[in-house]
């Protein structure tokens, strides 16, 4: 495998700081099993973990980067319950924006996931943004782009290897040399056959994501 793979852990909302930490450690314990020279694995706590998380992976010089899950489409100031992008900035270097879940349970749109790409390109913050389909809208300063149609979220039923490719070649012209991802019941049984689909620079994982064992066997079958 010659091209560098991005493997992004989407923990949702799931861990307090001390499930997190224990994450880390035995990750930590494994991590020598894994060869990282083609890898880029990027772990996206909630909120409330990324400074201990962060403290962590810096303090034991952990491969790993940070991200959010979610970015406030405004600067600091007057916005109850948002965290802002310099905030975030602090502890990670990603953002997740426009999860489908995000636009069905919290009213999410293509104009306030611009407003988010926006907020956090003026804080040097990396996006990934979500594309549930091949028509969804692709914000201009997106870095990173994945592709997670809704039927394969958490369904353990993927998308096909043929179907990607198709999704892939209509997406690629319009994505101006974004990198682009794949995600929807990625799990170890799978994750090789995709990771060889053309143009896929990685993965965005949940489930399997959250035990640092499985995680681990994942990065060993990229
Ligand atoms: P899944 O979710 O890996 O549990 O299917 C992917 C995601 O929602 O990012």
């Amino acid at each position: 495998m010659d091209k560098k793979l991005l493997v992004v852990a989407n923990w949702k909302s799931n861990k307090k700081i001390t499930d997190a930490i224990d994450w880390l450690k035995a990750f930590e314990k494994q991590i020598n099993e894994v060869n990282l020279s083609n890898i880029q694995v990027i772990v996206c706590p909630s909120f409330t973990a990324l400074s201990a998380v962060s403290s962590y992976v810096k303090q034991q010089n952990l491969p790993i980067s940070i991200g959010a899950q979610d970015v406030s489409g405004f600067d600091q100031g007057a916005y109850t319950g948002e965290v802002a992008a310099s905030m975030i900035a602090e502890f990670a270097t990603h953002c997740i924006i426009g999860h489908s879940e995000r636009r069905k349970n919290f009213c999410e749109t293509d104009y306030t996931v611009v407003r988010k790409v926006e907020a956090a390109k003026r804080n040097n913050l990396k996006s990934i943004v979500c594309l549930q389909d091949e028509n969804t809208p692709i914000p201009e300063r997106a870095d990173i782009l994945a592709y997670e149609p809704i039927f394969a979220i958490g369904t353990g039923k993927p998308d096909t290897r043929d179907n990607i490719s198709k999704v892939f070649e209509i997406i690629y012209p319009k994505a101006a040399g974004k990198l682009l991802l794949y995600g929807g019941s990625v799990d170890i049984g799978n994750i090789g056959q995709f990771a060889s689909v053309d143009k896929l620079s990685g993965f965005l994982i949940a489930t399997a994501s959250l035990d640092s064992n499985n995680f681990v066997e994942l990065l060993q079958k990229c």
